[in-house]
């Protein structure tokens, strides 16, 4: 006889094996919630058309101020509309002007721009830890791949990633905060770690929410998790100086600012429609493990695939995962992860067979089909 916690056990199995995870209509709607939002019918035809947030900065002088002037002092607005598009695969859109809401701290002879960031991509794709999108092995594949600005310039093709053909560039582009600003890949222009890069490089600067703009093209962005993403502070901003344990300690300045949100915190989405959450699993513990080499987990029994901030680099999200747990470590920074491990979700879910001979879903399939009948042979 059948009985619910057969059912259960069942439905056990089949969920282990395929992976189904959190990607419906509603789900995506929980996640969108959580982004500072200025439109809400979204999509729009252009995000920079619409009335955004208005930021007052009176220590943003005139030639770096985004907007226009507004009686000799400036005041920007941040815009963000975010949009879950339902149907058979829900598809999340992602709109912001990448301006944050909070004052930045920019040299004087600097532009910030106003961007259009404007892309859509499945939400929460399903993935397998049996078929990884990366898998390098040595110091030097580790560090091709990783150490590389534009390696998110190409998107798994999985996540149906497209962007607007009147957008900003997105090829260094690895995510939006949740604050509308853009998170950059781990890396700088020069290829390396930019707060902890190897001999030969000095460590960039930044403010006190641990962004910066970009030289040239004024791209305000983080590279690393910044409690301003879910709380901006008012009023003028400082350097991230000693005074307030920022420089030279920037990874642990980082963790510092999430000692409000020890939990499960939505702080953004990668362009390949994972979300990013904070340094803090569910059960409130900081990551500091379970990560593959792209910084991204498996992280509940349902296949739920996401990335989050960590201490070490790539710090949010190095590359699309999922990807490989190799022995070596990228050559670009002086702060890596100590160890890539599969969580515990991760091996559970992981097949010998799979890995080895990295078996096709159908056969997969087929094996989690042998289980149940197997199973019901046995319950009968
Ligand atoms: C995913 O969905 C399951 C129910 O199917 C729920 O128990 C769980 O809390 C959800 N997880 C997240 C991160 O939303
Ligand atoms: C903010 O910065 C501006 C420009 O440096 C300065 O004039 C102003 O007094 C500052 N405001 C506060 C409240 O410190
Ligand atoms: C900025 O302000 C200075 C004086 O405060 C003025 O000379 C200059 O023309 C202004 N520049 C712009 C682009 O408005
Ligand atoms: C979303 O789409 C699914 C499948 O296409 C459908 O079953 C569901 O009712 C839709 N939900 C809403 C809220 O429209
Ligand atoms: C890392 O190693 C690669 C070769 O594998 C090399 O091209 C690159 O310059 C190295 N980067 C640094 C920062 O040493
Ligand atoms: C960096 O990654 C991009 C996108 O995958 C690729 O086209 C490019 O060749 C890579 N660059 C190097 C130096 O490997
Ligand atoms: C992506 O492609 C779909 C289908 O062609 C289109 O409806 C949507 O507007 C595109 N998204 C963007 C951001 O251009
Ligand atoms: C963080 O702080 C600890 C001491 O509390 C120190 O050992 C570690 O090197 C720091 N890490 C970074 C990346 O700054
Ligand atoms: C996480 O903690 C923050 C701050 O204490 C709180 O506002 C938020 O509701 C918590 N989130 C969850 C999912 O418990
Ligand atoms: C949270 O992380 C801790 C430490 O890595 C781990 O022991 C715990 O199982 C994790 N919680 C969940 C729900 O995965």
């Amino acid at each position: 006889m059948f009985c619910s916690s057969h059912i259960f056990l069942l439905l056990t199995v089949i969920g282990l094996t395929s992976g189904a995870a959190n990607n419906s209509y509603q789900n995506c709607l929980q996640i969108a919630a959580r982004f500072a939002t200025t439109v809400t019918n979204g999509p729009v035809a252009d995000i920079r058309m619409t009335n955004g947030f208005k930021v007052t900065c009176p220590q943003i002088g005139n030639n770096s101020c985004p907007m226009p002037m507004t009686n000799g002092v400036c005041v920007f607005q941040q815009k963000l509309c975010v949009t879950c598009i339902n149907g058979s695969t829900v598809r999340i859109r992602v709109q912001s002007n990448g301006l944050p809401r909070r004052c930045m701290i920019v040299f004087p002879t600097q532009k910030l721009a106003e961007l259009n960031i404007d892309f859509e991509v499945n939400f929460n794709p399903d993935v397998s830890v049996n078929s990884p999108n990366q898998s390098p092995t040595t110091t030097a594949a580790v560090s091709a791949l990783l150490c590389n600005v534009t390696n998110q310039g190409s998107v798994p093709a999985t996540s149906a990633y497209n962007r607007s053909q009147i957008s900003t560039p997105q090829d260094a582009l690895a995510g939006v905060a949740v604050d509308g600003v853009e998170i950059l890949n781990a890396n700088s222009a020069n290829l390396v770690d930019p707060f902890y890069p190897p001999a030969g490089y000095s460590p960039e600067g930044a403010d006190q929410c641990i962004s910066h703009p970009a030289p040239t093209s004024g791209e305000y962005h983080y590279h690393v998790a910044s409690g301003c993403m879910l709380n901006p502070p008012a009023g003028n901003i400082s350097g991230c100086g000693p005074d307030i344990g920022c420089l030279n300690s920037v990874a642990n300045y980082s963790l510092k600012m999430f000692s409000s949100y020890k939990n499960l915190t939505v702080i953004g989405i990668a362009k390949d429609g994972h979300v990013i959450y904070g340094p803090y699993n569910s059960t409130g513990q900081q990551v500091t493990s379970g990560f593959d080499v792209c910084n991204g987990m498996f992280y509940d029994s349902i296949g739920n695939y996401a990335y989050f901030a960590t201490t070490t680099y790539p710090y949010i999200t190095g590359c699309f995962g999922p990807a490989n747990y190799p022995n070596a470590k990228p050559n670009c920074t002086t702060n890596p992860a100590q160890s890539y491990t599969k969580s515990i979700y991760a091996a559970s879910m992981s097949t010998s067979i799979g890995t080895t001979l990295n078996v096709s879903s159908s056969i997969i399939s087929f094996i989690t089909f042998f289980i149940i009948f197997t199973y019901m042979i046995i319950i009968n």
